[in-house]
């Protein structure tokens, strides 16, 4: 297993987002996490990413409890994660934006030369060849979601949080992206996606996870688990 939650809980205010969680993923799964508006996805990527601590349970990642460790240092470990809304460094270049990315994970790089090819051909890899030396202010949503992705497989994740890539892309754009997603996959990264558009992530997904007011209420197989009841009415209670 390379990744554990346990029992973690997670309240602002009064509001409890995330209610006794228990997450369990293996090595190579590509799992979708759903679930309606408001129901905790985001949430469980910061609580997994360290951008919030839990009030209670624990992370495990790789066998080491990460439980209240700072962004940078589980970035470190080998977690990655994209935004929902992407926020990339808006005077620099999209290839500086990769190598700041390949900075972040590493701490250090060692010749920047090599860093400068390697983040270019991480830019290919997500579609984004010749687009390095373009400033990213010029860059529409679906390259603003490649070059997200760019950024976090720069830090050399073993495990790729991606928070709502589709959202605002067009058919054929998010055909593209779940080719990318796949690829990713295939390349042995683990993966677990949030996503909104259901025929992506089951097209994406070997495994599901659902939540509703902050609580699991379904997981297993894609098509089983959409056609379950409890899931439906969550939805439908939107
Ligand atoms: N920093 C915060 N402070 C206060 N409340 C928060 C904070 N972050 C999230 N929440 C609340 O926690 C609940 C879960 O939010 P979260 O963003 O995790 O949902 P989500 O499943 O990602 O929703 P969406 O599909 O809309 O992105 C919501 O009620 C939200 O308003
Ligand atoms: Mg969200």
């Amino acid at each position: 297993m390379i990744l554990e939650v346990s029992s973690v809980t997670k309240a602002f205010g009064g509001l409890v987002a995330i209610n006794d969680l228990d997450l369990a993923i293996n090595e190579g799964e590509v799992v979708g996490l759903i679930g309606p508006n408001g129901s905790g996805k985001t949430t469980s990527f910061n609580l997994i990413s360290g951008f919030i601590k839990p009030d209670r349970g624990e992370i495990i990642f790789n066998g080491k409890d990460i439980t209240g460790f700072k962004p940078h240092r589980i970035c470190q470990y080998g977690i990655a994660r994209t935004f929902q809304l992407t926020k990339p460094f808006a005077g620099l270049t999209a290839l500086q934006n990769v190598m700041i990315g390949m900075m972040y994970g590493e701490g250090k790089i060692r010749s920047v030369a090599k860093a400068k090819m390697e983040c270019e051909k991480i830019l290919e890899f997500v579609g984004l060849a010749r687009r390095g030396q373009a400033p990213v202010t010029s860059f529409g949503t679906v390259d603003r979601k490649k070059l997200e992705i760019a950024r976090a497989l720069a830090t050399r994740p073993r495990l790729l949080l991606l928070d709502e890539m589709m959202s605002g892309l067009t058919a054929t754009e998010m055909e593209e992206a779940v080719r990318l997603v796949k690829a990713i996959g295939d390349s042995g990264i683990t993966i677990i996606v949030v996503e909104h558009v259901m025929k992506a992530i089951l097209d994406i997904s070997s495994r599901l996870i659902v939540l509703n007011y902050g609580e699991k209420i379904a997981e297993g197989e894609p098509r089983e688990v959409v056609r379950n009841e409890q899931v439906i009415e969550a939805y439908l209670g939107e």
